[in-house]
């Protein structure tokens, strides 16, 4: 099977203005990914506040364009479609948010939020829209009679059905959901994240599942893809990645977080610090300010991804076999 997104080294900077007269300061978010995503699969993106996430959601909905790399959709890059081109690369892609009380219009039904999609794209009749909103509607677990309600009569796991069922209705290729559960109380996270694996089943569509919560990422991903500022430092298969993480930054993400990894709890890892910010990035691995195992190469020399036990990792000693 061919992917349908493919990131290709994929960057995205800031300028930071400090100061009428200082030179702005160059924020480097997203430093380079790459991965390819396959239809019906999900890749999950992991890292701590900050390392990037979002910035990469946004680039890969194409609500901002990259500073460097390239963006594959359909085998189609995004920066060389034309205009009409462009826009059904768009639609083909889309996004759900970690907040659902401020995703919904509060002056928009239910029904009419569902039909907005179609109807800014001139999909179908009024009969038809509202046939296609009532069906989706029933997809993802809410009522005939939820049509004509407005966003504030519904829990927030219910508004989160309804951010997914909007941005389903263009028929994506894609679905990015930036924390799609991180707002929700615990007892409806589970409800949700099963709903969007029926829903991945029965449409195909492959997601880009981004998350800090190790235990929602063992639950969704095929794929991983662990970040710390800005950059991959281990992405692999899920099974590999859980089952004996190499990176130190992996290893230490998965020793605190109790529910996934017991048997790692009783040796947490406490990562020294806090990360350092994007704007002065560390010299050689990024990490190697709060590396328990770091060496005067790791200080002085980046190191790239490359093939340990089965998945990408980049770390001077894994690579060396220690
Ligand atoms: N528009 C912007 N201008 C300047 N800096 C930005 C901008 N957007 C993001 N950043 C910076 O880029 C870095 C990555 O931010 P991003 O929001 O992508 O992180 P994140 O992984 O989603 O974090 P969180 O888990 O808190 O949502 C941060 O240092 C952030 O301050
Ligand atoms: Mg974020």
């Amino acid at each position: 099977m061919s992917a349908v997104l493919v990131a290709e080294d994929l960057q995205r900077r800031y300028e930071l203005r400090r100061g009428l007269f200082a030179r702005p300061a160059l924020v480097h978010a997203l430093a380079g990914v790459s991965f390819e995503v396959e239809a019906g699969r999900t890749l999950a993106v992991v890292g701590e506040s900050g390392c990037g996430k979002s910035t990469l959601a946004r680039v890969l909905t194409m609500i901002e364009p990259p500073s460097g790399g390239r963006l594959l959709l359909d085998g189609q890059d995004v920066a060389a479609a034309d205009a009409a081109r462009r826009r059904a690369l768009r639609r083909a892609v889309q996004i759900v948010f970690q907040n659902p009380y401020g995703s919904l219009n509060p002056r928009q039904t239910v029904g009419a939020a569902l039909m907005e999609p179609l109807q800014v794209n001139g999909e179908g009749d009024a009969g038809a829209r509202e046939a296609a909103a009532r069906e989706m509607l029933r997809r993802v677990g809410l009522r005939d009679e939820h049509f004509g309600r407005w966003p504030h009569m519904f829990s927030g796991g219910q508004r989160q059905r309804i951010a997914i069922a909007r941005a389903l209705m263009l028929r994506p290729r894609v679905l990015v959901l930036d924390e799609p559960v991180s707002a929700l109380d615990v007892s409806v996270r589970a409800q949700v994240l099963n709903l969007l694996a029926d829903l991945q089943a029965e449409l195909g569509v492959a997601y880009v599942f981004v998350s800090h919560d190790l235990g929602v990422v063992r639950h969704m991903a095929d794929e991983v893809l662990v970040m710390y500022l800005g950059r991959a430092v281990e992405q692999g298969a899920r099974e590999a990645l859980f089952e004996a993480p190499q990176h130190p930054y992996t290893q230490a993400l998965l020793s605190a977080t109790p529910t996934v990894d017991p048997a790692a709890r009783r040796q947490r890892i406490v990562l020294a610090g806090e990360m350092p910010s994007p704007l002065a990035p560390p010299s050689g691995c990024a990490f190697h300010t709060r590396c328990p195992i770091a060496e005067p190469q790791c200080r002085s020399e980046r190191p790239l991804l490359a093939p340990v036990a089965g998945r990408q990792v980049a770390c001077w000693l894994r690579q060396q076999g220690r």
